[in-house]
C-alpha cells in the first residue's frame, strides 16, 4: 500500500558554500594543501605509508560532506580505516567513488565499524537478499511484477534510518549498482548544523523534551510489515528519544527529528506538538544544512544515522535503480 506522504519539504538545493576547511590526520601525516580549481574546497593528502597509495579527503564546502580518494574499501589496512573513521566524524557523511563489491565484501567493510542490523522487512513481506538478512535493497525494479527493493520510484522525504528502534543504527552506508540518466538525487543535512542554528529561547524550549519516531511509514510513505497504520501520532507505534542528543563520539549537541509524519512531543497537546515540529522543521530543511549527492554507479555513501538526516528525489519510473544497503548498529542509546 502506497500512503503518499502528505509532507514535503522542498528540493535541497544545495548552493551554498561554507568556509573551505582543511583537515590534517595523524601526527606523522605529511599534508600538502591544493585548491581545486572547480570549486570551493580543500584536498587533504595523506601519505602516511599506506599501501595502495596515498588518501586524500576532499571537503563538498557544504555544511558536511567529503569524498575519499584513493580508497578501496575491499583492501583497507588499519591506519587507512582509522584515518575514514576520523574523516566520518568530521564530515559526516563520506563519499568512496568507482568501488566494487559483492554484497559479501559491502557486508565485510560494514563490520568493521560494528556489528549489523538486520535490514528492515521489504514492503512485500520478504527479505531481500537470500541468506544476507543484513542487506536492504533500495529499487524500484520488478521481477515478475514483483519488486526487489523498497522506495520505488518517488520522493523519499526526509528522515534518519529505522529511529523508531530504541537503539537505531550508529551508521548506515548505501552502494550504487544501478543509476537512472538522471534524478534520484540523494541529499543529506548536519543535525549539530540545525540545532547550533536554533535562536536560543527555542534551543531552552526542547531543552529536556522528548519525541516519538514513528514506527508506521517508511520514508517512501509505504506501511511498515506488520503495522495497522494510523495517522495518530500520539498512539502509532515507535520508540522516543530526547529531542537534543549528544552525539557519543564528538560530544556536539543535535536535534534528533527522525521524520516529520507521525512524529510527537512526548506529553503536548496535538496541536502544540504540531506547532513545535513544524517550527523545528522549517529549520530542518533549510539548504545551507545539506549537501546533494549525483549518485555514480560504483559510489558507496556512508553516513552518521545519528547526526543526519537524508532525502531522496523522485526519478523516472522508466528507469533502473539499484542500491544495496547495511546498517551498523548502535553501541549507545541516544542521549
Ligand atoms: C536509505 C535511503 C535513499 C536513496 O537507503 O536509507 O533512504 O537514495 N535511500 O535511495
Ligand atoms: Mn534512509
Amino acid at each position: 500500500m502506497n500512503t503518499r506522504n502528505k509532507y514535503w519539504f522542498g528540493k535541497s538545493d544545495v548552493g551554498v558554500y561554507s568556509e573551505m576547511r582543511v583537515r590534517r590526520f595523524g601526527r606523522e601525516a605529511c599534508a600538502v594543501r591544493r585548491r581545486l580549481p572547480m570549486a570551493l574546497s580543500a584536498e587533504t593528502e595523506v601519505t602516511g605509508g599506506v599501501s595502495g597509495g596515498p588518501t586524500h579527503v576532499v571537503p563538498t564546502g557544504a555544511a558536511l560532506g567529503a569524498t575519499m580518494r584513493g580508497v578501496d574499501l575491499k583492501d583497507l589496512e588499519e591506519v587507512a580505516f582509522a584515518r575514514i573513521m576520523q574523516a566520518w566524524r568530521d564530515h559526516l557523511v563520506l563519499l568512496f567513488r568507482d568501488q566494487t563489491l559483492s554484497d559479501h565484501e559491502l557486508i565485510a567493510f560494514s563490520r568493521r565499524l560494528g556489528d549489523l542490523d538486520w535490514a528492515p522487512i521489504q514492503e512485500t513481506g520478504r527479505r531481500f537478499v537470500e541468506g544476507l538478512p543484513e542487506i536492504y535493497i533500495v529499487s524500484n525494479v520488478k521481477v515478475n511484477g514483483e519488486p526487489i527493493g523498497s522506495l520505488g520510484d518517488g520522493e523519499a522525504v526526509w528522515h534518519t534510518d529505522m529511529s523508531y528502534l530504541d537503539l537505531p543504527p550508529k551508521a548506515s552506508m548505501l552502494y550504487s549498482l544501478e543509476i537512472p540518466s538522471s534524478g534520484g538525487n540523494t541529499s543529506f543535512c548536519s543535525m549539530y548544523a540545525v540545532y547550533d542554528a536554533l535562536p536560543g529561547k527555542l534551543k531552552d524550549r526542547i531543552a529536556g523534551l522528548k519525541i516519538k519516531h514513528d514506527g508506521t511509514y517508511n520514508s517512501g510513505g509505504y506501511v511498515r510489515q506488520g503495522v495497522t497504520p494510523t495517522d495518530d501520532p500520539r498512539t502509532s507505534p515507535g520508540a522516543v528519544h530526547p529531542l537534543v542528543c549528544t552525539h557519543p563520539d564528538t560530544g556536539k549537541r543535535m536535534l534528533y527529528l527522525g521524520r516529520r509524519r507521525n512524529a510527537y512531543i512526548v506529553g503536548l497537546d496535538l496541536a502544540d506538538s504540531e506547532t513545535l515540529l513544524n517550527e523545528l522543521w522549517g529549520y530542518a530543511v533549510q539548504p545551507q544544512f545539506a549537501w546533494e549527492h549525483v549518485w555514480r554507479v560504483g559510489d558507496l555513501v556512508l553516513w552518521d544515522n545519528r547526526c543526519t538526516m537524508h532525502r531522496r528525489d523522485a526519478f523516472d519510473p522508466k528507469q533502473r535503480r539499484i542500491m544495496h544497503r547495511t546498517q551498523v548498529k548502535g553501541d549507545a542509546l541516544p542521549v
